[in-house]
Order: C-alpha cells, then structure tokens, then sequence
C-alpha cells in the first residue's frame, strides 16, 4: 500500500503546494511510491493554481507544481489519507475540529517532521517577497526529506 499524504494550509496557493511538490520530489528521490494532495481549510482561491510565486519558488528546485489546483479539505480527506499535515497551528486546529469521529487519519503540524523545526510553523509567504518563498520551500523540503524516510523505513 503506497503511503498517503494531505498537506493543509489556508489558501492551498502557498505554502501546501510547495509541501505536497517537495514531498513529491523528495518520494521520488528514494524511490517510494505515495499518494500526496493538498488542500485548504478556506476555499476562496478553489479551481486555481498555485500562486505565481510558489510555482517559480518551486521551479528554482527544479520542481512543477504548476499543474496543481486548490481544494478545500473535507471529511472524506480524514479517511481518504493516511497522514493529514498542518502548515500552521490555527490549520492544525481547524482540522482538528472538522476531523470526524472514528476517521483513522493522523493528524500532525508538517514541521514536527523537520529535525530542528519541530512545533514551528511555515509562515504565509502570501503578503511578502520572493525570499519567503525560499524560505518556505527550505522548511516544507526539510520536512518532506524525514517524512519520506520515514515512511520508507517503516517509522511512520
Ligand atoms: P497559503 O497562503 O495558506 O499558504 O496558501 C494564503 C493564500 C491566500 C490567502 C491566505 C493564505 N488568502 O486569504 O487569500
């Protein structure tokens, strides 16, 4: 059974986007298989593809997240995935509340997976520069790196 894995932020334009691309380049790497999708507690930006900085962020690494297109999470995700991944504490909250009763999902921040990042959260590059955007795909890819590991291994 390939591992999967819902990575949630807010909009679903930033920062998890560049989380479900790491963790997708990261997988491949080490020749895991998984299934990887993300999504947004909110659903205005729905239908859309990632902000236009996360796509050249993304494409720096040489990752195309550009085909992605955002989602608002919902309960079937709770049962649909193995691993549901938080890019900040108010998702992590807001997941917690929308998680059915009885759905197996784990239900974790995405940086506890980072070594040296754990409890932190992936700030929104939204209103800021290009840099942020660096800045978050070195924390999402941090933590896409142990969680394809880990997973490869066994751990999780
Ligand atoms: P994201 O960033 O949660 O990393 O996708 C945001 C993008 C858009 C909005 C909020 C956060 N927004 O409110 O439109």
């Amino acid at each position: 059974m390939r591992p999967s894995v819902l990575f949630v932020c807010l909009g679903n334009i930033c920062r998890s986007p560049l989380a479900e691309g790491a963790f997708r380049h990261e997988a491949r790497a080490i020749g895991l298989e998984v299934v990887a999708d993300s999504a947004g507690t909110g659903g205005w930006h729905a239908g859309e593809p990632p902000d236009p900085r996360a796509i050249a962020a993304a494409r720096r690494q040489g990752v195309d997240i550009s085909g992605q297109r955002a989602r608002q999470v919902k309960a079937e995700d709770f049962r649909r995935f193995d691993l549901v991944l938080a890019l900040d504490h108010d998702n992590l909250r807001n997941l917690r509340a929308l998680m059915p009763k009885g759905a197996a999902a784990r239900l974790d921040l995405l940086l506890d997976y980072a070594p040296g990042l754990e409890r932190q959260a992936v700030a929104d590059p939204y209103y800021g520069d290009d840099a942020g955007f660096d800045l978050t795909w070195q924390q999402v890819s941090l933590a896409a790196r142990d969680l394809a590991r880990r997973l490869r291994h066994g751990e999780i």
